[in-house]
């Protein structure tokens, strides 16, 4: 018998079995509370709340532990390949040499758009935000592939999953050429999944691009850091998104517009907004106390996290990350000063402290990308690109968990009581 956890309500006794997991927290299996008690849970913001089962990614926030599949972030980014890691993802397992390889052939195979999706771009202003873009494209592949939108079955989801994994870098590239009026360049298989994202995103048809090793090592990392992470906000969308039987990439497109907010995946645009606002490290008490100004909507962009109540082991790499740019590059930024000093002034400040407030992942993305010469409206669209085959991975899992039902929270309702309606002449 399960260890049973009891609540009391009403004046009678509930139990309530607990559930253990590989490693984690236990949860408490509440399914059948409202049945039993008429009551519900209140968890806004989900704080306390399992929504799902997965084996997919497991963080413990206080350790500032990530693993994916049961790697440690830390060996995955130094050891291995964005490729590696989206097989790792969707099949639960390193692949073989041949695996992999046939693998990666597969995804190249899908990097090509329909034509007539190119067209969508044109519809949009050159000033469109590339997130809006990325929405506005991604939902519209549903339009073009009717043969693989039957989520029942197995085949149908391997194929979308394959073509949503292997178009985001040319539907990227292609929002990107488009905001600067550049041709948009088709996609080369010869390359590697990140050298073919950057030849279409910085090549032009009039001469040929020569893909520097250093910086497609760099960005294949940072792919790796943001391939999934738990039930995160826009992942937890594609969830529910899910969970009524939408069609794959309507899933995506509700992943990515999720994404987008300044609090999620748009944190990196915004901290390398506001680490350029800040401009020089004198100007950093300033902002500092602007932070902790209950009454200032202002917060360090690119620090705190829900569950990293420690250092989000990703930023730890994209920090050795910026360093490997610079120099490949031959460029340094004095942004990066200024941000080495507002992490060492914040985690030593007992607002942070106490708070528990750390750099996470956004914290010195938006620096690299910045070198590498992407615009700020672009930071977004590459974690969208990379989350891309998390999302993908949680929506099969999802799929083809018996458990899954589609998603229907309830409420706590605060508004008037029944109350008959009154004619305006009588108002
Ligand atoms: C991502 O969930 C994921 O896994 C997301 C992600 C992923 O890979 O998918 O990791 C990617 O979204 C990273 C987070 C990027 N966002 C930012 O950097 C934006 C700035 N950070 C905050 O907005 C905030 O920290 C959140 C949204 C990330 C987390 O918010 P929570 O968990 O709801 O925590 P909270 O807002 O309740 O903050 C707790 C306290 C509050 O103070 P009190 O109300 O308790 O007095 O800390 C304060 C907050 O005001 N606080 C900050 C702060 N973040 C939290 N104060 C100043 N600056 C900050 N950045």
């Amino acid at each position: 018998m399960a260890e049973q956890s009891k609540l009391s309500l009403g004046g009678k006794d509930y139990d309530y079995p607990i559930i253990k997991g590989s490693v984690g927290p236990d949860v408490i299996d509440i399914r059948k509370l409202y049945g039993q008690t008429g009551a519900f849970t209140f968890d806004p913001g989900f704080t306390s709340t399992a929504a799902c089962e997965s084996a997919l990614t497991y963080i413990d926030g206080d350790e500032g532990v990530l693993l994916h599949r049961g790697y440690p972030i830390g060996q995955l980014a130094e050891q291995s390949s964005f490729m590696e890691v989206s097989y790792l993802l969707l099949n639960g397992e390193l692949p073989s040499g041949r695996e992999l390889e046939e693998f990666s052939r597969t995804i190249s195979r899908h990097t090509m758009l329909h034509e007539q999706l190119m067209s969508f771009y044109s519809g949009f202003r050159r000033d469109a935000h590339p997130m809006a873009i990325m929405c506005g494209v991604v939902g519209a592949l549903s339009a073009f592939y009717h043969d693989s939108t039957d989520i029942a079955d197995p085949k149908h989801r391997k194929i979308s999953s394959h073509r949503l994994i292997a178009k985001m870098p040319t539907i990227a590239a292609a929002a990107y050429k488009y905001s600067v009026g550049q041709p948009f360049m088709y996609p080369d298989n010869r390359l590697s999944y990140t050298g073919n994202f950057l030849r279409m995103t910085f090549g032009v048809p009039a001469e040929d691009y020569e893909v520097i090793p250093e910086i497609e090592r760099a960005m294949d990392r940072i792919f790796i850091l943001h391939a999934d992470h738990e039930q995160n906000a826009s992942t937890s969308t594609v969830r529910l998104a899910g969970s009524s039987g939408a069609n794959p990439f309507a899933c995506i497109a509700a992943g990515i517009a999720c994404l987008w907010g300044p609090a999620h995946g748009g944190a990196n645009e915004a901290a390398l907004n506001m680490l350029r606002e800040i401009g020089t490290p004198d100007r950093i008490p300033h902002y500092i106390e602007r932070a902790k100004d209950k009454n200032d909507p202002f917060r360090l962009m690119g620090f705190g996290h829900r569950v990293y109540k420690n250092y989000d082991p990703r930023a730890t790499v994209m920090q050795k990350t910026v360093r490997e740019v610079f120099d490949a590059m031959k460029v340094s930024d004095p942004v990066f000063e200024t941000a080495l000093r507002l992490e060492e002034i914040a985690l030593h400040d007992p607002y942070f402290v106490e708070k528990k407030l750390f750099p996470n992942v956004d914290f010195y993305s938006g620096i690299i990308l910045s070198a590498i010469g992407f615009p700020t409206t672009m930071f977004t669209v590459l974690f969208a690109l990379a989350r891309t085959v998390g999302w993908v991975a949680q929506w099969n899992e999802m799929i083809s968990d018996p458990n899954q039902k589609i998603g229907r929270p309830r409420q706590l309702y605060t508004g008037p009581t029944e109350r008959d309606y009154v004619p305006i002449g009588k108002r």
